[in-house]
């Protein structure tokens, strides 16, 4: 018998046979309870944040924070543009938790480290998941400033191996092999469209492709995501919506395309974090109008 990965397995696979828990369920817990016990809401909705889209936390009533690193096991963040702080407080009426500032795989992060603040807030009670990000254009019609319905996505990281599933499985908290086939709400959709056309918010719709990054695309990956059927490329959400709909939480996904893939007949442009951050700006108010219309008729 080697003495690694087999034998190791094996007994996780016992302990869960036996209906014990799965390896980080204590950390879990530790973390739900110093949450519990700090925070005043129990919300059934969660926000993730994405870079530079932090607005909607500014519009808050009854506003207080948790910050990352004064929770037991929550990861803590390591990008500027990220602040970092687990936000309570209400919107249109309803009690949110918003992540301000995530984790992603570049960071060197572990798939379940980025998921574990999803973990968290199931636990906490959320059965809502709004997650935005900041994504580059690959759709030749979308301009720097527009939001993007995620329909669907391409987990091409989750392709490579890197899905936050791999491991032993308890069925009392998911499935083993989690249906896919429908993973953005499609009545969470609907409504995100009605608050778009009434308040004038550009609102685009399309397929998400997940990179792990931190570099950007080179022009012949750019080809291939579009010739895959890929709208926009992004380097975060997609781990979080797999542990959110392993959950059962319906999930809605907003991109804010803070830069465009230059076309084929075009020469290469630059992509730089610098625009990523300055489009976020002009994209953050748009976001904040569109998630909290949503969060009112919901
Ligand atoms: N590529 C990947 N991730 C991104 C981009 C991009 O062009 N823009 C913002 N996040």
């Amino acid at each position: 018998m080697t003495p690694s990965g087999h034998h190791r397995f094996a007994s996780l696979d016992e302990k869960q046979g036996e209906g014990q828990v799965p390896w980080d369920t204590n950390h879990l817990e530790e973390a739900v309870h110093e949450i519990r016990s700090r925070a005043p809401y129990s919300p059934q909705v969660g926000i993730i944040l994405g870079s530079g889209l932090g607005d909607l936390v500014q519009s808050l009533e009854q506003e207080s924070s948790l910050r990352y690193d004064s929770i037991p096991h929550f990861p803590s963040s390591t990008v500027a543009g990220h602040a970092g702080r687990l936000v309570f407080g209400v919107v249109e009426g309803r009690e949110v938790v918003a992540m301000q500032g995530r984790f992603h795989y570049y960071e060197g992060y572990s798939m379940s480290q980025i998921t574990f603040p999803v973990r968290v807030m199931r636990l906490l009670g959320v059965d809502t998941l709004v997650v935005t990000n900041a994504a580059g254009g690959l759709a030749l019609h979308f301009d720097v400033g527009d939001l993007m319905l995620i329909a669907d996505h391409i987990n091409l990281v989750g392709m490579g191996g890197h899905n936050p599933l791999i491991g032993p499985n308890d069925p009392k908290v998911g499935p083993r092999f989690l249906d896919m086939s429908c993973p953005y709400d499609p009545e969470l959709r609907e409504v995100a469209r009605q608050v778009a056309g009434e308040q004038h918010i550009p609102l685009r719709e399309g397929v998400y492709a997940y990179l792990a990054g931190p570099s950007f695309e080179t022009p012949a990956e750019v080809r291939f995501l579009r010739l895959a059927g890929a709208d926009a490329v992004g380097m975060s959400t997609v781990p979080e919506v797999l542990v959110a709909r392993y959950m059962g939480m319906r999930v809605l996904g907003v991109s804010g395309i803070t830069n465009v893939h230059a076309a084929e007949s075009a020469p290469p442009r630059e992509t730089t974090h610098q625009e990523v951050l300055e489009a976020g700006r002009v994209i953050a108010p748009r976001m904040a109008a569109l998630v909290r219309g949503v969060l009112g008729r919901i």
